[in-house]
């Protein structure tokens, strides 16, 4: 059988039911999974299993970006997002990567770290000397609380020190515990493990344990994606496209050299990226805290990505960062339509869903310092900020795109004139 290709020419102007048939198609969805993609997804009952309190759920559009291949495959990608303008921008900019030879992606094993607090110390570097010469039964009692995960090839990995010598609470020794949590996020895991070793670090020591928790700054667990976009392919406006890569290369590095415009740059990469980890049932706020720490891990915050032109006058570029994500357990296992949006992906491990997600913010980035650097992201836009600027007005489905239509062309898009326009419609 020919491989499947992501490149769904025309899908954008098929109807709700016609896409998610084409994707229902595209995966092997039964007429359940179609369902839940289209809406019929998390209860209320099965909610109630998931928070406290629970009164109802609460909804938000899914959509499908195209045109991704990642190291030679093709991938279709759930989005679940608020915000106009992504999803369309993404398949954009995988498009232009494709044209490149796609993305190519890595991905470090799934080791998490875990903290441990000990206070009370005399002397640091004692303790952890001490620590260090006890290293394989830290470990193996690291060990002895998941066997389902050291059946799977997980488990404790190894262990390091941080003395803090000078903190508003005096001296204390970090002890970090690696593990590897394989297709897990792992915040179970990895919470356990470090309770279950704490005992055993405060009786060597002679310290006290305080906190002893998964840290979100995983940089143990990081995911790379990389392209190339040939540079006649971004003439765009007024601008040549070896123009235009030379202008993104210039956008990048003023996020490198500024947090200002770094916060932006990076705000957008996660755009991408939460769509994606919200849509398999993942912890996006885990995700965006270990991106941002990341960002800042030599002490001033930078630019997650690099691009620049390349040796053939192409643009490149990178990005890499934290990626706890898993495949297994939590929400993606509860949640129906992450269920769904796992098997849409077709990712066959956590490891290979952290690259296709770091995959996704690149191309969003792309998409974006591309706009802003030719013809600025307004424009782009518009249409979509008119039609919910009609919804809001209170138009039927079958009135927004002309209400749309004729708020673009007044150049006005304003809630008052939609208002107006609504009442005016026959
Ligand atoms: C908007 O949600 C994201 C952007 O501001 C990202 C960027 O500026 O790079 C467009």
């Amino acid at each position: 059988m020919a491989e499947k290709s992501s490149r769904l020419a025309g899908f954008y102007k098929l109807s709700i039911e016609e896409r998610a048939q084409t994707v229902a198609e595209w995966a092997g969805l039964d007429e359940a999974e179609k369902a839940a993609l289209m809406g019929e997804g998390l209860t209320p009952e099965q909610a109630n299993h998931m928070i406290e309190n629970v009164v109802g759920t609460y909804a938000l559009p899914l959509g499908i970006a195209a045109n991704f291949q990642i190291n030679g495959r093709d991938y279709l990608i759930p989005m679940v997002v608020e915000e106009p303008s992504v999803v369309a921008a993404i398949s954009h900019a995988a498009k232009l990567i494709r044209e490149g030879g796609g993305f190519q992606a890595e991905v470090t094993a799934p080791v998490m770290i875990g903290q441990i607090q000990v206070l009370d110390l005399p002397d640091l570097e004692a303790a952890s000397a001490t620590l260090e010469a006890h290293r394989e039964e830290l470990l193996e009692q690291a060990n002895c609380c998941d066997p389902l995960m050291l059946r799977l090839g997980g488990g404790a990995r190894g262990i390091s020190f941080r003395p803090l010598p000078e903190t508003p609470a005096g001296p204390m020794l970090v002890v970090h515990l690696h593990y590897d949590v394989r297709d897990a996020m792992g915040a179970n895991t990895i919470n356990t493990a470090v309770e279950a070793i704490a005992p055993m670090v405060a009786e060597l020591t002679g310290g006290r344990t305080n906190l002893r928790i998964l840290s979100n700054l995983a940089d143990q667990r990081l995911a790379t994606a990389r392209g190339v976009v040939p540079a006649e392919l971004l003439a765009r406006g007024e601008f040549t496209g070896p123009e235009a890569a030379q202008r993104i290369a210039e956008a990048n590095a003023f996020a490198v050299a500024d947090p200002y415009r770094a916060a932006t740059h990076n705000k957008g990469i996660m755009n991408g990226i939460d769509a994606v980890v919200i849509a398999t049932g993942n912890d996006w706020r885990a995700i965006e805290a270990g991106a941002h720490a990341y960002a800042a891990r030599t002490g001033r915050y930078s630019a997650l990505t690099d691009w620049h032109v390349n040796e053939n006058g192409d643009l490149a570029g990178e990005l890499t960062l934290p990626m706890a994500v898993g495949t297994v357990g939590g929400a993606t296992r509860v949640h129906p339509t992450a269920q769904v949006a796992l098997k849409i992906l077709g990712v066959g491990s956590a490891q290979e869903l952290a690259m296709v997600l770091a995959c996704v913010g690149l191309a969003q980035n792309l998409a974006a310092i591309y706009a802003l650097s030719t013809v600025g992201i307004q424009k782009g836009h518009m249409r979509l900020h008119a039609r919910q600027v009609a919804l809001a007005a209170g138009a039927r489905p079958e009135q927004v795109e002309a209400i749309a239509s004729q708020l673009i062309a007044e150049g006005k898009i304003l809630l008052t004139r939609a208002e107006e326009l609504v009442r005016e419609a026959p």
